[in-house]
């Protein structure tokens, strides 16, 4: 990595505007509810601000159904408190990253209301139609990608949800129309951009080729040329794929990306052979560790990585990686053995005080047009699964479980507003796992994250955490995770990811303690780490 970028030191915070903070009390949160909240998060120590999408939809899927990319969508606010809080971020030397969808729009988007009214309305090509459904093709979110419309009398093909139809990105008039978009909000200050699913818009449905397609990274390029590259900008793509096609996206020569969220760690909790996310299995913390270490070596001198293991589409980390049992150790562990690795944190809303799963047993209950989805396509119409087993699996990785409202306070819905209703459940847990108590508490996983966070940005220990180079150390231990940073300082990260106590031998000596979830005297040679110990060091 030769050239430095002013992003290279910068943590960035996942909003899930919905459930972050209802200003107005309507039970849906809010721009406002942000701004209001900016000086917790500088207290927290993060820069970039990822936005999931605020802009116009119907929200069938929460805002990745975008009915129109110039406009806020009501429910969040206006134009004017997007504005305000992209220059009261400023003032606090913090950047807002926006979150653009680009392989689909809703299906109340203008381009697609005309598209649907004749074969030959000139938007017609906007979106993906055939005279039948090809090759079975079936939904992310369950069911047939094919939707017949008795309009036309065609099928117009949808990835997601019926609501999300798929853009022709073949039509070099889709290009023009998204790249227009994007500059109209890099024009006003948003620093930085999240590319929802974009390795899927090299698709050729003809040739039954939906994600990386022969001409994906000539149009991320192009898109390139033609808006973002033109800016200074942070940019992340959701890319599902493997390790080579992550150095393809994020290569700085080929002028893509600056870097990918990956899902070959997140998404090891499920058996996607099978029901996809619905197929819980146990988790292998071995695979866990040889898939980073694959991720750090593999983009190392190439070009960067995205350290992340929530987001709004996953389980909570505690409850996927850590356990039930150790909440605060196992949270601080996963902190630890994420963070210190090379590359860009982005951390979650309600990580940072270790909000877990939220146990809802009754199928009513669930908002998420996924789990209705695939209820419905599993438990009612294939019946291969049972309606118990298919809560059980949602209990685990239904999306649910980290959309639930921001936990500030013990008092009434958990502070994250104070009327009577909130869109979403407000996990019970709340009383004892929110904001406040976290700050009270010098000990919290709140605080350790500031610790964590500060350290990667102090002058001392900083630029090897950003810059150092990683390397794995005791490569045959299976449970325990030990790596080295090495800049102008010499740093070694020693993480047990289990449950158990484990014995191991340091491998360097110790001069010097940075930061350690438990509060121990560490020395050389043969030492017994605690369930989830983990701790960093200087030697
Ligand atoms: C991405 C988003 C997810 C959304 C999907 C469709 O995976 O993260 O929330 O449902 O794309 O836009
Ligand atoms: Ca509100």
């Amino acid at each position: 990595m030769k050239l430095k970028k002013w992003w290279h030191d910068k943590i960035v915070y996942e909003i899930y505007p919905k459930s972050f903070m209802d200003a107005n009390n309507d039970g849906i949160g809010d721009i406002k509810g942000i701004i209001g909240k900016l000086d917790y998060l500088k207290e927290l120590g993060v820069d970039i601000l990822w936005l999931t999408p605020f802009f116009k939809s119907p929200m069938e899927d929460n805002g990745y159904d975008i009915s129109d990319y110039l406009s806020v969508n009501e429910m969040f606010g206006s134009m004017k408190d997007m504005d305000e809080l992209i220059e009261k971020c400023k003032e606090r030397n913090m950047y807002i990253m926006m979150d653009v969808v680009l392989n689909h729009t809703s299906s109340e988007h203008n381009w697609f209301k005309q598209s649907r009214k004749s074969k030959d309305n000139a938007y017609r090509n906007y979106y993906i139609w055939r005279d039948e459904p090809l090759y079975n093709m079936e939904s992310t979110f369950g069911g047939s990608a094919w939707e017949y419309d008795d309009v036309t009398n065609q099928y117009y093909f949808h990835e997601f949800a019926k609501g999300q139809p798929d853009l022709n990105w073949e039509n070099p008039k889709v290009m023009d129309e998204m790249s227009k978009c994007i500059n109209f909000w890099l024009k006003k200050g948003i620093k930085g951009i999240r590319f929802d699913v974009i390795h899927l818009i090299g698709k050729e449905i003809d040739n039954n080729i939906l994600s990386y397609g022969p001409t994906l990274h000539k149009k991320v390029h192009e898109l390139y040329e033609k808006s973002y590259g033109k800016y200074d900008i942070i940019t992340v793509g959701e890319a599902w794929g493997d390790l080579k096609k992550a150095i393809d996206f994020t290569n700085p020569s080929n002028e893509e990306l600056d870097m990918v969220f990956q899902f070959e760690c997140t998404s090891s909790t499920c058996d996607f052979s099978k029901y996809g996310k619905f197929s819980p299995k146990p988790i292998d913390m071995e695979f866990v560790k040889n898939t980073l270490v694959k991720y750090q070596n593999g983009l190392n001198d190439h070009s960067w990585n995205a350290l992340f293991v929530e987001n709004h589409d996953l389980g909570r980390c505690i409850n996927r990686f850590g356990s039930l049992n150790y909440q605060d150790m196992s949270a601080k562990a996963i902190a630890i053995m994420n963070y210190c690795l090379k590359g860009t944190p982005y951390i979650y809303q309600g990580q940072e005080i270790g909000m877990t799963n939220i146990l809802i047993n009754d199928i009513n209950d669930y908002q998420d047009v996924e789990v209705h989805g695939f209820y419905k396509d599993l438990v009612i119409d294939k019946k291969v699964m049972s309606e118990k087993d298919f809560i059980k699996a949602c209990n685990q990785e239904a999306r649910d479980n980290n959309r639930t409202p921001m936990q500030w306070d013990d008092s009434i819905n958990a502070g994250f507003n104070k009327g009577f209703k909130t869109w979403m459940k407000v996990n019970d847990n709340y009383h004892e796992i929110n904001v406040k108590e976290n700050m009270k508490n010098s000990d919290s996983i709140f605080h350790f994250y500031q610790k964590l966070f500060a350290i990667r940005k102090s002058e001392e220990y900083g630029p090897t955490f950003v810059y150092g180079k990683f390397d794995l150390q005791l490569p045959d231990e299976k449970n325990v995770f030990v790596y080295t940073r090495n800049y102008d300082k010499n740093i070694c990260i020693v993480v047990n990811m289990v449950e158990s106590e484990q014995h191991i031998i340091l491998p360097f000596k110790v001069k010097n303690i940075i930061l350690a979830n438990y509060n121990k005297e560490y020395h050389d040679g043969n030492i017994k780490l605690s369930p989830f110990e983990a701790f960093v060091y200087e030697y």
